[in-house]
Formats: C-alpha cells, structure tokens, sequence
C-alpha cells in the first residue's frame, strides 16, 4: 500500500484556508499547491494580453502552458486580481484543465496539501483527509485588511468586506463546482480561532482519519 497523504482543504476567500494548507504541508512533508494562484494567474495572463476575462479559448490556452512551480505569488495576489480570477473560473473548459493539472500534482508521490474552492468536491474527492474552513465574513475582512496595510496603510475595511461577499456569492452560485463543503469535510470554524489552534485542530483531523484508516 502506497503511503501516500492527500489533505484538501476548501473555504472561502481570507478564511485562513492557505495558512493552514501551508503548515500542515510543512508538518507531514508535504508538496503545496494553491490551487487560487492557478486561477489569478490565468487572470492575469488575459488582463496583459488585453483578452476579456470571459475568452475561454485564450484561457485554456494559457492554463495548459501553466508552469505550477513558477507562479508569481507577490505579482499573483495583488489588489483586483482575486476579483478577476473568479470571473474566469466560472468557465467549465478553463476549469477541466487546471483540475486535471491539479489532480496529476495530487497523485505524485508523497501526497500533497491543495487548498482551493472544490478540492475535496471535485479536484479529489477520494482525499484522506478534508477540512472546510470557514470564518464570519467581518472577521475574514478584518483579517484581509490588515495583511493589506503592511503594503497599503489606506485600505479600507468596508470595500475589502464588500469584495469578499461579491467574491463569495459568485464563487457560491456558479454552475460549476461552486464552492461548498464536501459531504464529508470536517468544517473549522476559524472567527475565534488564532492560527495555532486552528493548525492544531486540523492536525488532529488528520491524525484521527489516518488511524481510522488503518
Ligand atoms: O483562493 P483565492 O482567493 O486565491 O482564489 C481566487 C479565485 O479563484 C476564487 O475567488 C475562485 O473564484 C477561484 N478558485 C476556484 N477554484 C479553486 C481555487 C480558486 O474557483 N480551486
């Protein structure tokens, strides 16, 4: 038997999701993907090129020359980015090639963190482990906002919370693997949580579904 592990881990926008993902590659030596960084980058590859962000044949083409270990992240998760990347993803062509790309970094060994919006629904839905982390929106936007004013001391807390829900509801409503929780996701609710805590109760998730697998 292979010992491969497989975590996803799903949540919306400024939820703590990639912190978490980060750590607990860390913890169990594990390779990361954050599968948002695949979708802003195709985004971003349209708005240079002067494309709108609804032209799925130049989309696909970008997604299949998508190196994963070249994404910019500084570059990736600047200001309006997000906002573009979840237009573009609402498109199921663009979609069904960053998921293959996704599932095939999933497969190799060791095993992988991915986190995203339809990991543990779509991307691998045989995962050994899956976490939905969520948070209220006010506390996701407080969040979002002070990470900006180290690079920005004037954001605004009230347009980062109004990007947040217009964010979310796109990503909640589209046809195509909107985002939501796998039947089988233990949800973590981040709002009163600090990072600690939370990285040790997803550890514990892990840890108790590997046992139960034995
Ligand atoms: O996670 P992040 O905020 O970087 O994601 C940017 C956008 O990419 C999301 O709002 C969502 O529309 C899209 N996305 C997706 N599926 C994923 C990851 C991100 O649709 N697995």
């Amino acid at each position: 038997m292979s010992g491969r592990l497989v975590i996803a881990i799903d949540g919306p926008a400024a939820s703590g999701k990639g912190t978490l993902a980060r750590r607990l590659a860390t913890h169990f030596g594990l390779r990361h993907l954050d599968t948002g960084l695949t979708y802003r980058a195709v985004a971003d590859a349209l708005l240079a090129a002067g494309a709108g962000l609804d032209d799925e044949d130049q989309a696909v083409g970008v997604a299949r020359t998508l190196g994963f270990d070249r994404l910019d992240k500084g570059r990736l998760t600047r200001p309006g980015i997000g906002e573009a990347a979840s237009r573009v993803a609402v498109m199921p062509r663009l979609r069904a090639v960053l998921v293959s790309m996704q599932r095939a970094f999933a497969e190799a060994e060791p095993g992988a963190v991915l986190d995203g919006r339809d990991i543990g629904t779509v991307v691998c839905p045989d995962a050994d482990a899956k976490i939905f982390v969520t948070a209220e929106p006010e506390a996701r936007a407080r969040r979002r906002t002070l990470e900006l004013r180290q690079f920005d001391p004037g954001a605004d807390e009230a347009e980062v919370l109004d990007d947040l829900r217009r964010r979310d509801a796109r990503d909640m409503s589209r046809a195509d693997s909107p985002l939501r929780p796998a039947p089988d996701a233990y949800l973590l609710d981040t709002t009163d949580l600090d990072i600690e805590t939370a990285f040790r109760a997803a550890v514990e998730h892990v840890e108790r579904v590997r046992k139960s697998r034995r």
